[in-house]
Order: C-alpha cells, then sequence, then structure tokens
C-alpha cells in the first residue's frame, strides 16, 4: 500500500471525478489497497458544505457504473473521508484554505504530509492552478511527497504542449508530474509489453523480415454525448491520435528496454516516435485520411451527422475520423507501415492491435496461403489470439484460416478501471504508465502537420455515414492486397 496520502481533485463536481475517478478511488479504498489515513479532497469552484460534498460523492458512486459492489456501510464511511474546499482557482484565499484543510487532515492523521493533486479541470486552467500551488508552497516536498497529475489534453499542438511543461516545470520537478493517459491503465495495454518480453517465441519474428503491416484501430459507436463544444475545438487528432493510438504504437514497435522501469520503457518509446518518419503538411494527403459522420442508421436507429449535433458548426470540418500510415525508419521496422485508425459512430466500439505477418514464401497448397495474424483485443472481450492456417480434414491437402484464443476471462478475475491502476501508480511514484514529457512533446511534432492541414476546410465533408467504417480513402490508405480487418 502507498504510504497515507490526501487526494486533491481539482474539477471535484465535474463529469470525470462523477464518473471515473470517484469509483476508481472507492475501488481501490474498498479493497484495502489504500491504507488507513487515506483522503480525499474536493476542490471546486462551487462553494459548497462538506456535507453537501459528501452526499455528491455518495451520489457518484451509487450512479455510476463502473462503481464495484458496495460492502456493509462502506458507503458511509467512504464519504467520511472525503472533504470539500470551494474557490476560485485563480485566487490565492482557495489555496490557503487547501492549506489549511491539508494540515489538518495530516494532524488528525498523524502521519507523512503526502499529497496527490490530480487536476481534472478544463485545461485553459492547468497552468494557473500549478502556479498557484507552487506560490502557496503546496509542491514543496519538506514533509512529505507532493505530486501532480495532469489530465489529458496536454496541450492542443506541441507549442502549447511545450509552453505547458515549462510553466509546470517552474514549479514541479519532472519526478513530480503524472500526464495521464488512461490507456496505458489498461490491463490489456500492458499486456502488450509483457506477451513481447514474457515470452521467446515472438519477439524473433517481430521485425520487418516476418511483419508485413500492422494495424491498430480504436473505433468507438459513440457520437457526441454532450461534449459538442470540447470536440469541435479538438477533434479526433487531438482527441484520440495524439494520445491514445501513439500510446499503443509506441509499445508495438519499441526495442527491448534494458529494464521494466519508468526511463527504460520511456526511453524506448521516445525512440521509435523519434524514428518515426515526419508528416510535414506536404506528406499529408499521401498518408492520413480525414473523415466527418453524417447522419445514418446505427443499431438500427437513425443516428444524427456530427454537424447536427449540440454545440458544433453547421459547417463544420473537424475530423471525427482519421487514418495514418506509420513508416518507422528503423532497422526493426524499415518498410513495414503501421496503418492507425480511429473514429466516432463507426458500427462498434472495439480497439485493437493486429500484427500481420508475411505469407510463406512458396505456395505449396492449392488455394494459396493466407497470413497469420496476432491480434491484441485490447476491448470489449478483451484477449489475444492468433489466426494461422491449418489442414482441414479429408483426403485432400485444403488449408482453411483457424484462430487461436486466449481470452482474460480465463483469470476469472474482473479488469479493473485504467483509473485505479494510475492512481495507485501515482500514490506509490510508479511513472513508467505516465508519458514523460519529450514523450508527449514528440508525440505532438508527429500529428502537427496532421493538424496544420486539417485546419482547413474540407468540402468533402461529411464523407462518412454514421454507423459505417469511414471513408472509402481510408480503405485505399492500405494500398493494394490489405485490408482493415473485419471487427
Ligand atoms: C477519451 C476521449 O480520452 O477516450 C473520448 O476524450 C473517448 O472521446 C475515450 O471516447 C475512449 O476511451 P475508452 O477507454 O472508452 O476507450
Amino acid at each position: 500500500a502507498p504510504e497515507p496520502c490526501t487526494l486533491v481533485i481539482f474539477g471535484a463536481t465535474g463529469d470525470l471525478t462523477k464518473r471515473k475517478l470517484l469509483p476508481a478511488v472507492f475501488g481501490l479504498w474498498q479493497d484495502g489497497q489504500l491504507g488507513a489515513g487515506f483522503s480525499v479532497l474536493g476542490v471546486g469552484r462551487n462553494p459548497m458544505s462538506e456535507e453537501e460534498f459528501r452526499t455528491l460523492v455518495r451520489q457518484s458512486l451509487t450512479t455510476s457504473k463502473e462503481t464495484d459492489e458496495i460492502e456493509g456501510n462502506n458507503l458511509e464511511k467512504f464519504a467520511a473521508v472525503a472533504h470539500y474546499v470551494g474557490g476560485e482557482f485563480g485566487e490565492t484565499g482557495t489555496y490557503d484554505a487547501i492549506g489549511a484543510k491539508l494540515r489538518e487532515i495530516q494532524e488528525a492523521r498523524g502521519a507523512g504530509d503526502n499529497a496527490l493533486f490530480y487536476l481534472s479541470t478544463p485545461p485553459s486552467l492547468f497552468e494557473v492552478i500549478s502556479q498557484r500551488l507552487g506560490d502557496a508552497g503546496l509542491a514543496s516536498e519538506s514533509d512529505g511527497w507532493r505530486r501532480l497529475i495532469v489530465e489529458k489534453p496536454f496541450g492542443r499542438d506541441l507549442a502549447s504542449a511545450v509552453a505547458l511543461n515549462d510553466a509546470l516545470h517552474d514549479v514541479w520537478k519532472e519526478h513530480q508530474i503524472y500526464r495521464i493517459d488512461h490507456y496505458l491503465g489498461k490491463e490489456t495495454v500492458q499486456n502488450v509489453l509483457a506477451i513481447r518480453f514474457g515470452n521467446l517465441i515472438f519477439e524473433p519474428i517481430w521485425n520487418r523480415s516476418y511483419v508485413e503491416h500492422v494495424q491498430i484501430t480504436a473505433a468507438e459507436d459513440l457520437g457526441m454525448e454532450g461534449r459538442g463544444g470540447y470536440y469541435e475545438e479538438a477533434g479526433v487528432v487531438r482527441d484520440m491520435l495524439q494520445n491514445h493510438l501513439m500510446q499503443l504504437f509506441t509499445l508495438v514497435a519499441m526495442e527491448t528496454p534494458v529494464a521494466f522501469d519508468a526511463n527504460a520503457i520511456r526511453d524506448e518509446k521516445v525512440k521509435v516516435l523519434r524514428s518515426t518518419r515526419p508528416i510535414p503538411v506536404e506528406r499529408v494527403s499521401q498518408v492520413a485520411v480525414r473523415g466527418q459522420y453524417g447522419p445514418g442508421t446505427l443499431y438500427g436507429e437513425r443516428a444524427k451527422g456530427y454537424r447536427e449535433e449540440e454545440k458544433v458548426a453547421p459547417d463544420s470540418s473537424t475530423p471525427t475520423f482519421v487514418a495514418v500510415k506509420l513508416e518507422v525508419d528503423n532497422w526493426r521496422w524499415s518498410g513495414v507501415p503501421f496503418f492507425l485508425r480511429s473514429g466516432k459512430r463507426l458500427p462498434k466500439k472495439v480497439t485493437e492491435i493486429a500484427v500481420v505477418f508475411k505469407r510463406p514464401p512458396l505456395g505449396l497448397f492449392p488455394g494459396g496461403t493466407e497470413r497469420n495474424v496476432l491480434a491484441f483485443r485490447i476491448q470489449p472481450d478483451e484477449g489475444v489470439s492468433l489466426k494461422f492456417s491449418s489442414k482441414t480434414p479429408g483426403q485432400e491437402n485444403i488449408l482453411r484460416e483457424v484462430v487461436m484464443d486466449f481470452r482474460y476471462d480465463a483469470f476469472g478475475a474482473e479488469l479493473e478501471s485504467p483509473y485505479s491502476r494510475l492512481l495507485l501508480d501515482a500514490m506509490i511514484g510508479d511513472a513508467t504508465l505516465f508519458p514523460r514529457e519529450d514523450e508527449v512533446q514528440q508525440a505532438w511534432e508527429l500529428v502537427s502537420g496532421i493538424l496544420e492541414a486539417w485546419s482547413q476546410p474540407d468540402a468533402n465533408l461529411p464523407n462518412y455515414a454514421a454507423g459505417t467504417w469511414g471513408p472509402d480513402a481510408a480503405d485505399e490508405l492500405l494500398g493494394p492486397d490489405r485490408r482493415w480487418r473485419h471487427l
């Protein structure tokens, strides 16, 4: 268990806090993983009494789908460790009140003055909160550790990410900063490294001699769900590609780390991003496809087009779909394309990484031979499968593709919320699953040409109907003799 600490959540009444953070923290607390002396301190703009905040905590836990089953009177007990401070995020008085509250909690606890600050506010407030925490002396690690978790989006382009990193470093050392990408908290994502480096049979063929291409899909069936205002500003490149998809890509493509620790792993991830061929504006049309959904049919019902969504401009060119071809110019991957795609309002929610192998050099069997595929099913139906050819029973040598399937169900345990894992890691001080400064910046650099090119309106949008797999150009991007997997 981590040392006793206080989790200070900025944006305590926000959506993320209610739907994800509180259930995740509660789950850890109920399992006894946070130890005695753990407290939550919510900070928000609304003036609210501690009692009112506790009511909100209870409500969040009973309404979120992510809350574990609540045992006995744990709801009451957990609410009792929750505290609240209300105030404007720009005002020093708010931080005096936070400091006083932290001291009060610590005196009652009688142990180390550890605090984890979680920025779950709109990104425009990240810098000011960090600065004020520093001014109030709350970032100083004299009597215990002080750490900062920063939610996404981390900047909106390279320049703003660099500026945000600089601003944070005015106050915090890099080892105190935890930039969150919740995909890294997913068990199935961590398993990519476990499978690659915990076995001998995959690594020897994990290269240009055997791999034909790699495809990574993060498809979502949902549309805007009231987030149109945010999404208009973000678009799929900032919302999914720069962070979640790039993370999946680096885990598949990275070299073997020298150790399984934060810096060794992140060094390798940065190296992959640095080896990836840049995409300047002039190359964008050759390697990237943008899409936006129009009206269509999903699960048998009419689904709105993006431009009909709330808080979306009627002539918006914001992309809701991206497919991109990445090329890694190093000895392992030279000539092996990595295709990444993500979109909203596709036919279903599914995330998968598929490593597609080359065909055998000679076709000895009638009907030709297929490519073997190792697929990491990130979500749902979590698992790993290997597709290969087998002889069908009978006199003749007729081959057919078969699948060897591993399912997480086999472990008989529920997969935890990625936020639980990441919160616990931050409390323990393990930054392995948090992107480092240079990693975030390198990922922004890779997508910057796409952002620039796509800041121009596109008269072809919308170009796919809700409930379909995106624009046709995404299929053409693969080139002849390759197909997106049927998911
Ligand atoms: C978030 C994006 O970071 O990730 C959302 O802002 C997206 O738009 C979500 O829906 C997907 O996460 P998950 O865990 O549901 O795949």
